[in-house]
């Protein structure tokens, strides 16, 4: 029987948010507490990914020990699963120029993140005004080969994600799966998806895009380390309708649908009981509520940021050990794509 090897990563591109937490953090500290003694987890603070946002240097050091840090507050447990810089393997990227040889642009053009980052990026009204010569960079366009990469590198068999990133797993099967066939060789499993039992989290400031770290819009979401004060703010400030009551509708009221979802996810209420307990509130007094139930759940977490705070130290020893031991998987797997190719 195969070893279930799981791979999942993280942009360091600012502080995680609910969405992060609730989308994909919350599930990898269970995938984690499950684990069987084989399994090999690894997870990855994907510091390539992140120069596809325009950003400095400096704060890109900090985003890394910040996610390094908030990913141990969370309960990411070092002694059970390998966290490391994407950047401290090299093979990450030397995978990652192999597989653009064989993937067609075409496959890449379908893919629909590029499209929304650069309308984020640029505040571009439509969509549709976005294509490839909309200032797109190479990188951000070619980003999910490095995914596969990623994910291809270890023989990954499992890979959990949110929703906004089914497409992408998909397009490194396909990209697995050809280079099996052009090599005649199945080096590469095809990874499964591991989709993460939370609904996507939206905006607060426009709930028809997800919460995201990339947004230039800070009350657009909640930081992990956002206070109580800066929490009620922001949802007492989301985007919702002038509709009485409370009520789940995700299409025709994605604000107020967003907010129970992140209610529910939170306390494991379903959201026909948090639609039952809050369906006569108004707009106001339920998100007083929501408010409460959020910072509650964060209050440990940020207990514990703030001490991990003062011990950078570990932290950086955490980041290398990983790094040294996702090398030596690494290195290995490398050699043997290059021996089937040639190199
Ligand atoms: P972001 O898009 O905010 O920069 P990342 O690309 O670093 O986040 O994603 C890290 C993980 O968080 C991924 O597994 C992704 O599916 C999940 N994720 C990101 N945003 C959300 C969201 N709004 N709701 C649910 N999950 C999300
Ligand atoms: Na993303």
């Amino acid at each position: 029987k195969q070893k279930r090897i799981t791979f999942s990563g993280i942009q360091p591109t600012g502080i995680p948010h609910l969405g992060n937490y609730l989308g994909a953090i919350k599930n990898w500290v269970s995938l984690q507490n499950n684990k069987s003694e084989s399994e090999l987890i690894l997870y990855s603070i994907v510091d390539l990914h992140a120069l596809t946002i325009p950003k400095d240097a400096k704060m890109l050091q900090k985003s890394k020990i910040e996610t390094t840090i908030i990913l141990l507050a969370c309960g990411i447990n070092p002694k059970k699963c390998l966290i490391f810089e994407q950047s401290k393997v090299s093979a990450h990227s030397e995978l990652s120029w192999v597989l653009n040889c064989i993937t067609p642009i075409g496959w890449l053009s379908r893919m629909t993140q590029w499209k929304t980052k650069i309308q984020e990026q640029k505040n571009i009204h439509s969509i549709e005004d976005i294509n490839m010569s909309t200032g797109l960079d190479l990188g951000l366009f070619a980003y999910p080969v490095l995914q596969a990469a990623d994910i291809l590198l270890y023989k990954s068999t499992h890979v959990p994600v949110g929703d906004d990133q089914v497409q992408h797993l998909e397009l490194t099967r396909n990209i697995a799966e050809k280079f099996n066939k052009l090599y005649k060789k199945s080096v590469f499993p095809l990874p499964q998806t591991i989709l993460v039992p939370a609904k996507r989290i939206l905006s607060l400031k426009d709930p028809s895009k997800k919460m995201s770290k990339s947004s230039p819009f800070e009350f657009s979401r909640i930081s992990l380390t956002d206070s109580p004060e800066e929490i009620s703010q922001k949802i007492n400030r989301a985007i919702t309708d002038s509709q009485k009551g409370i009520s789940y509708s995700p299409d025709t009221r994605p604000g107020i649908s967003n907010l129970i979802t992140i209610y529910s996810n939170f306390t494991g209420l379903t959201t026909e009981q948090v639609v039952n307990k809050y369906k006569d509130n108004d707009n106001k007094m339920f998100k007083d509520s929501v408010t409460e139930i959020v910072v509650t759940h964060l209050q440990p977490i940020q207990k514990e940021i703030e001490k991990l705070k003062k011990e950078e130290g570990y932290i950086k020893d955490v980041l290398k050990d990983g790094a040294n031991k996702a090398n030596e998987i690494a290195e290995k797997n490398l050699k043997e794509v290059y021996a089937v190719i040639g190199l």
